[in-house]
């Protein structure tokens, strides 16, 4: 707190505390119980209030408030944590064969001692543990290798599910275990929004929880809709364990009476056949749930009983997790189409008989690429065998061989482009083909027009795929060049197709957006220019660092390939990439017309000073003046090079708060001197 300030007035400390009240119970019941008590607006403006009282009075907004859902904490790096007990993980078989020997195993273990069994969901997520300490969240950490894992708290606390203060009576000190999924509607809609931004999709759930884990903004955390089930309530002393927390069922239900999400679906079950029955069920039933799971855990319930069942070297004796086997189906193939993806890759995809599989019908899946097919070896007429696991991706695992017909000839993989007809060609060790008619090719034009309005590019947002389908169809845009010659007058009143799927207009007020957009993106720095041109292997970085090397789109373009091949970070290939494109005549055109427009074609100097000039600093942890941004900018204005891997080029260690341990560990190792963030400053003299 700052001590000058005057405190808050009690008005604004009792105006918080209902606020935090009515929004934690609003949360609650929608979160929990999927009840709807006020509308959103009515709860954006309560929010809204929260977030204005607490900036106004910082020392009211504590960790617990439910402005913290929001996030908007930025992780530089995530802390490595070591947990206070292990997380460990489970025994798990396919086989149920081992479940009854787990089952007799146990039961011979306790020796006539009575016991149950609790039958749960195996949640397909990533593991967490949540310490709370008077009632509070202090600590949420990642599984990690089970002795040391990532200090996600921020993130953590942007989960709906992932109480920040409990209800009624809790343990002093404890740590919730569990599972963060993400559901399956957010995450499928947050792939279509990430396919529409021209990011990669996320291939699984799974992979997307824990990607968003570890974002670092947890505003962006927050929007992801990841939901936390809890599995497991740690206390120190199991065996002296009384009343609830005597059993693990016990445990769970107390722990929802404090707030947590638990899931229903968990069974006290007396013996094998109870045990069985829960697993059948599940395996069929699973595919209607809204979140992935990847089979059953069975827990010997009685939790004073854990101590004396032990571990083994792995895992605890008193559990034990069943999974499920991927289910497999095996469907004729009808035909290969291919897809041509916005950068000119083809993919191959299978279209198949349908089939009925893990509660949905397949129809078609991928072939991924040519590698991927001669590697199945396909002859016409055969029957593919396609599998789902936990995930809602069907995959094609092999062929079904008892069903390959004799003499059935290898079916030929396209020479030409499916759209365009240009024969595809395949760079040396790639695993598939691409269509090099990158400027005639429908889905690359349009996908060259998508990268380059991105936002990572020119930042043009008002101009989303539909909008630029549409200027294509009009005939106005052929090239990025074009978009800089729109007219109001042309945009005002166009409307798609009345086949297209996705249907667009735009109005006077979109016009006006697009030519605003197009105009404020005449002042985007040169290297995003370059990124924006979409050359092949030019990525973000490459791009920086041909900017920064050449200076100007003139010495860039009359480079030969080996002068490209000196700039840092680029290879043969993209070098030669770079050649090829600027020798295209129409490609030269382009990029005079956009000069002509206005656009940045050279770097602009922003260096204050050469005191840096041959250092190379590697910059970790949290900083009091600077963003990381800022901070590696600052470095090259002064003339130094930023790098985020200690060698032994390496000139210093500038250590901030939070520094992660392995850098410390190497900078001393390999002996660079390690700064702190005022020796930088008096470096630069600020
Ligand atoms: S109990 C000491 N229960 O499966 C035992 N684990 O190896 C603590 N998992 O990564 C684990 N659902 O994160 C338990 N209902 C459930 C679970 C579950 C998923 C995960 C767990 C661990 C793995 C087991």
């Amino acid at each position: 707190m700052d001590l000058f300030s005057t405190p808050a007035p009690e008005n604004a400390v009792q105006r918080v505390a209902e606020l935090t009240q009515l929004i934690d119970h609003y949360n609650y019941e929608y979160y929990m119980n999927d009840k709807s008590l006020v509308s959103d607006f009515e709860f954006d403006a309560l929010l809204r209030e929260l977030i204005e009282l607490e900036s106004q009075y910082p020392e009211l907004a504590l960790p617990t408030s439910p402005t913290k859902r929001v996030g908007g904490e930025i992780n530089k790096t995530f802390r490595q944590v070591e947990h206070r007990f292990p997380m460990l993980s489970l025994g798990n078989t396919y086989s149920m064969e081992e479940i009854e020997e787990f089952e007799m195993r146990t039961r011979k273990l306790l020796d006539g001692v009575p016991f149950t069994y609790t039958c749960e969901l195996k949640y397909d997520g990533v593991a967490i543990g949540l310490t709370y300490k008077h009632g509070e969240l202090v600590q949420a950490v990642t599984r990690g290798n089970g002795a040391v894992g990532d200090d996600i708290t921020d993130n953590a606390r942007t989960i709906p599910t992932i109480p920040l203060k409990l209800k009624g009576n809790y343990p002093d000190d404890f740590e919730a275990r569990g599972e963060v999924v993400y559901p399956f509607d957010a995450f499928e809609a947050m792939n279509k929004l990430r396919e529409a931004e021209g990011d990669e999709p996320f291939a699984n759930p799974r992979n997307a929880a824990s990607g968003s884990l570890k974002l670092q903004n947890s505003a962006e955390c927050a929007k992801r809709k990841l939901m936390f089930c809890m599995y497991f309530m740690m206390l120190p002393e199991d065996e002296n364990a009384q009343g609830d927390y005597a059993t693990h069922y016990g445990r769970l239900q107390a722990a929802k009476e404090m707030g947590f999400k638990v899931q229903p679906y968990i069974k006290e079950c007396k013996g094998i056949n109870e045990i069985k029955s829960f697993i059948d069920f599940w395996d069929k039933e699973r595919w209607n749930l809204p979140f992935g799971i990847d089979g059953v855990v069975i827990k010997v319930n009685q939790t004073t009983l854990w101590n004396s069942l032990g571990m083994t070297a792995k895992s605890p004796r008193w559990a034990i997790a069943y999974k499920f086997k991927a289910e497999r189906v095996s469907t004729p193939l009808l035909e290969v189409s291919y897809q041509v993806g916005r950068t000119g890759v083809v993919t191959p995809v299978a279209n198949m008989e349908p089939v009925w599989l893990g509660g949905t019908t397949v129809r078609r899946a991928t072939l991924c690429n040519a590698d991927y097919m001669a590697k199945l070896d396909i002859h016409e007429g055969d029957y593919l065998l396609v599998e789902k696991g936990g995930e809602i991706i069907p995959k094609i695992v092999g062929i079904d061989m008892d069903q390959r017909k004799p003499d059935a000839p290898v079916l030929q993989y396209t020479q030409v482009c499916p759209v365009c007809g240009t024969p595809l060609v395949r760079a040396d060790g790639e695993a598939g083909y691409y269509c090099p008619n990158q400027d005639g090719c429908l889905p690359q034009l349009l996908g060259h027009l998508e990268h380059f309005v991105g936002r990572k590019a020119m930042n043009i947002d008002s101009l989303g795929s539909e909008r630029l389908k549409l200027l294509y169809d009009a005939g106005l845009v052929k090239n990025v060049a074009d978009l800089y010659d729109l007219e109001r007058n042309q945009l005002i009143g166009l409307e798609s197709n009345p086949t297209e799927t996705a249907k667009t207009s735009i109005q006077e007020k979109g016009a006006d957006n697009i030519l605003k957009a197009l105009e404020v993106s005449k002042e985007v720095p040169f290297e995003r220019v370059l990124f924006a041109l979409g050359i092949r292997y030019v990525g973000e970085v490459g791009a920086k660092k041909l900017a920064r090397y050449f200076g100007n789109i003139d010495a860039l373009m009359e480079a030969n390939v080996m002068e490209l091949a000196m700039v840092d970070d680029i290879g043969d290939v993209t070098a030669m990439a770079i050649y090829d494109y600027f020798a295209n005549a129409e490609h030269k055109a382009i990029v005079e017309r956009l000069r002509n427009a206005g656009l940045q074609m050279q770097v602009v100097d922003n260096r204050i000073s050469n005191v840096l000039d041959g250092m190379t600093i590697v910059v970790s942890g949290v900083f009091e003046h600077f963003s990381r941004e800022e901070i590696k900018n600052t470095i090259e204005q002064h003339g130094g090079k930023a790098s985020g891997s200690i060698s032994g080029k390496t000139t210093y260690l500038l250590a901030g708060a939070k520094m992660g341990p392995e850098k410390l560990k190497k900078a001393e190792k390999l002996g660079v001197k390690i700064i702190s963030e005022q020796d930088f400053m008096a470096m630069i003299g600020k």
